[in-house]
């Protein structure tokens, strides 16, 4: 049987920066609520003329250049986002692998806002252990800018935009495989977290309203709720199903969404301040794209090293939610 293997990590976050003194100026709220309700200081904001697919290409250049897999073995590519460069199509992925070059690939995205990244790993996994793909190229990327009302104080302090990808690859070692990971949906929670507008399920005239139409609409401290208990629930059922302790974990990685949110998920599963990586003071929301662009802060810092375990966590717009327990498993120890 093929397992599959997480073998790289890849990210890429715009180069202007918003800070909680720029919203400041646009917004009514200050610096310090922001800190002590979010846990935000600065959010990077992609240039106008840069798309979700172009930050993309720069997390996933990144990702297979440290995969050590040549970019011609890459069978599928799978992006997750809420973001895409066009609304229908074409899809961000098939934008994505086109720009890298790499040809004839399955190529798809898929929409579970920031429970995203969880679940196109679990289709890499899914895709490599039934033997139908090899190599699978997962990015999860956003332009949330793209869709956050700058005059909505509840939710524009909150988003930013970036991208991360990782390689997932067949192997017939166990020890490197991921172990395990869980999704989920709840729909009777849809209109905590939407962009109400612009599809075919809002009023036909919202489709002449121009800018607000697709701005994302959130019922904060609802989510927050709904968040903490969801969150804390994913790990118990993915630890308990599997025989792991929490203790076993080296990097508890997740979704960047509120330092508030993190630090009660965190206190509630008894994890140490050491396990739990926190981004979400630098790069804010990025949906999709925040795990595993603090999957490879980690990498790049130098503290995620081969045959660590990391368990992934997520929750989002839909609602959705997930969970990960993924060994770190670079070809280059083996
Ligand atoms: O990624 C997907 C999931 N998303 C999340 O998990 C986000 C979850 N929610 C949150 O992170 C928090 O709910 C927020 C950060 C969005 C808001 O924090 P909160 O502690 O839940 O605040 P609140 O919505 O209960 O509002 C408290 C007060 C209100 O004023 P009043 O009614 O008490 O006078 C708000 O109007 O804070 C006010 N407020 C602000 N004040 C200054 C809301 N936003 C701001 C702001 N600056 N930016």
């Amino acid at each position: 049987m093929a397992y599959a293997a997480f073998r790289s990590i890849g990210a890429y976050a715009p180069e202007k920066i918003l800070t909680n003194e720029d919203l400041s100026q646009m917004v009514d709220t200050t610096d310090e609520w922001i800190t002590k309700r979010t846990g935000i200081k600065e959010r990077h904001i992609a240039a106008e003329n840069e798309t979700t697919s172009d930050m993309g290409v720069k997390a996933a250049k990144k990702a297979i250049e440290r995969s050590g897999i040549d970019p011609a073995q890459i069978d599928m590519v799978v992006c997750a986002t809420i973001s895409p460069d066009y609304f229908c199509m074409p899809s961000t992925a098939t934008i994505i692998s086109n720009k890298l070059g790499l040809g004839n690939v399955t190529a798809f995205d898929i929409s579970a806002a920031c429970t995203g990244f969880v679940y196109i790993l679990s289709i890499a996994k899914a895709f490599i252990e039934s033997g139908m793909k090899k190599n699978v190229l997962i990015v999860g990327a956003e332009k949330l800018s793209a869709i956050t009302d700058y005059t909505d104080r509840g939710t524009c302090i909150l988003f930013g935009d970036g991208a991360g990808a990782a390689i997932i690859s067949a192997t017939e070692k166990k020890e490197e495989a991921i172990i395990d990971v869980h999704t989920g949906a709840d729909g009777t929670y849809a209109d905590l977290l939407m962009t109400p507008n612009g599809g075919t399920g809002s009023p036909h005239d919202s489709l002449t309203q121009e800018a607000g139409s697709c701005f994302m609409q959130m019922k904060g401290n609802e989510t927050f709720k709904v968040a903490v208990r969801t969150l804390t629930k994913d790990v118990v059922d993915i630890l308990k199903a599997n025989n792991i302790e929490s203790s076993d974990i080296k990097h508890f990685v997740p979704h960047q969404a509120n330092y508030r949110i993190i630090k009660a998920v965190g206190d509630a599963l008894g994890m140490k301040e050491e396990q739990v990586v926190l981004t979400v003071a630098k790069y804010g929301n990025t949906s999709g794209a925040s795990i595993p662009m603090a999957i490879n802060d980690i990498y790049e810092s130098g503290e995620l090293k081969a045959g660590e375990l990391l368990l992934l966590d997520a929750f989002g717009g839909g609602l959705t939610w997930g969970s990960a327990l993924v060994p770190f498993s670079p070809l280059l120890r083996f």
